[in-house]
């Protein structure tokens, strides 16, 4: 392992000791003489100082090779800087160039828009931003397993390719090999008999039905993983391609659930805080000013929790001018959901209770036969984060509920047979770890805090 890592060497006492470090060139400038090199290795935002001075063998030929963006080894002595704006500096005694990077390389010192740095993909995890969403989305995931692990939640990996429509919306990308011309045909439909699986499949847009399976045998369970959403949504929320943390638990109801939502929330937002500090202090300079507060007043308060109702009543009340009307029954659009957060309460929202109608087959039926035991926690800035649910835990409604939406009980004998062999209440709910990591950072793109982003008409790289 190389210990040399710029994030440590910065925490270093300068002794004059000899080290190598290795990493790309932020800036060169010149100085009466002097190189001064802004070396960074992707470890932390910080760069490391690398001073060339006039008394380094083949100085002269070793500076015309190094340019923004090329490639160092440089052993030197560190030593504490006698200028500002760095405790420490490496002089060098021998520098390499590993990689020169001709003049033709676009991140040089002008800022660039975040949508131009879409399409150099391959470069942005270059530039302080995106290198700051990479360690913040690392440290996250890290944060989200030690959340569960602590909780005794066993990990479980649902499958990517599936025969069910989790959410029965019919937003799924299918998966086949049938050849693009010439498809078989029976009744004057497609034969996915003849299909790679012997019938339709699809990439998955949740693991939750496979993960209660799990959670039905072994209490309490969660899913972490990518899932796919043919939703023509283009939205700075909306991706094809998105990952979701999905935790579920048995012998657990609604409040229960709303209860590990929040503090899963407020566990992750406090780690990123605590481990993240000089990215998020980055995020707060230059992304979103007053990001920090708002997260630190986040962990400290507790969530708001009204039905779907009251929403709409709340809604009502207020007279706001909304591009899509407010009336009960219809689903909430992000302007709602933020008007809810952002200028009624000030703080995130749990909404729950809505009509059976707008939410998925599972959930478990209200007794006035028209809500359902729904969960969405809602945030400042984004609207919906998180998805939830008490499941339909009784056989028969729940094959009825099925009925209703259209789908074939036949599909999802499986997961009906739950509800016939030591049936339970349970619950749980999806965080979208790209919006979390939206709200974490303060990034109002959601294509800027995932590698390469997935969504319509978009495939890059
Ligand atoms: O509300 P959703 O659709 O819920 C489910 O998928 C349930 N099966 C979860 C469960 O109960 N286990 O999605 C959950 C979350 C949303 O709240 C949102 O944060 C995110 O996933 N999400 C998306 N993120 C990015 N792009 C999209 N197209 C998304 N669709 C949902
Ligand atoms: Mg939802």
């Amino acid at each position: 392992m190389q210990k040399n890592i710029i994030k440590n060497i910065l925490q270093f006492d300068p002794k004059e000791q000899e080290i190598t470090v290795n990493g790309w060139v932020r800036t060169i400038r010149d100085s009466k003489g002097i190189a001064f090199v802004e070396l960074s290795d992707g470890t932390t935002i910080k760069n490391l100082q690398v001073v060339i001075e006039e008394t380094l063998p083949g100085r002269e030929s070793v500076l015309k090779r190094i340019s923004t963006g090329c490639s160092l080894s440089v052993t030197g002595n560190l030593v504490p800087s006698p200028a500002k704006g760095q405790a420490l500096e490496l002089k060098a005694v021998s520098v390499k160039v590993i990689g020169e990077a001709p003049p033709d390389y676009v991140l040089q010192k002008k800022r660039h828009s975040f949508e131009f740095l879409r399409e150099i993909a391959h470069l942005r995890p270059r530039t302080n931003t995106f290198g700051a969403v990479a360690r913040v989305r690392s440290a996250m995931s890290f944060a989200i397993h030690k959340f569960f692990t602590e909780r005794d939640f066993v990990y479980v990996h649902t499958p990517i390719v599936t025969g069910s429509d989790c959410e029965g919306a019919g937003e799924m990308f299918q998966v086949t090999t049938l050849p693009e011309t010439d498809l078989p045909m029976k009744d004057g439909k497609i034969d996915y008999s003849q299909d790679f699986f012997g019938k339709k499949a699809s990439l998955t847009v949740s693991g939750q039905l496979e993960g209660e399976t799990y959670a039905c045998a072994l209490k309490n369970i969660y899913t972490f993983g990518p899932t796919f959403r043919a939703e023509n949504s283009n939205t700075s929320r909306h991706l094809a391609e998105f990952w979701m943390i999905e935790p579920e638990m048995a012998f657990c109801d609604l409040n229960l659930n709303m209860d590990v939502a929040e503090e899963f929330l407020k566990y992750i937002f406090s780690d990123v805080l605590e481990n993240c500090a000089e990215d998020m202090d980055f995020f707060n300079t230059w992304i979103s000013k007053g990001l920090i507060e708002n997260l630190q007043k986040i962990i400290k308060s507790d969530f708001k929790r009204i039905s779907y109702t009251e929403a709409i009543d709340e809604l009502t009340r207020a007279k706001a001018k909304f591009e899509f009307p407010v009336k009960w029954g219809a689903d909430l659009q992000s302007e709602h959901e933020k008007f809810l957060t952002e200028k009624i309460f000030d703080q995130p929202v749990i909404l729950t209770d809505y009509p059976k109608e707008i939410k998925a087959f599972y959930m478990k039926l209200n007794g006035d036969d028209k809500t359902v035991r729904a969960m969405d926690v809602l945030v400042p800035r984004l609207g919906e984060i998180i998805g939830g649910s008490e499941r339909e835990a009784d056989y028969n409604k729940l094959e009825q509920r099925i009925k209703d939406f259209d789908l074939d009980p036949a599909d999802y004998w499986w997961y009906l047979d739950l509800r016939k062999f030591g049936s339970v209440p349970h619950s749980g709910f999806g965080l979208g770890f790209e919006r979390a990591i939206q709200f974490v950072t303060g990034m109002q793109n959601i294509r800027d805090v995932i590698p390469f982003p997935r969504a319509v008409k978009t495939l890059d790289f």
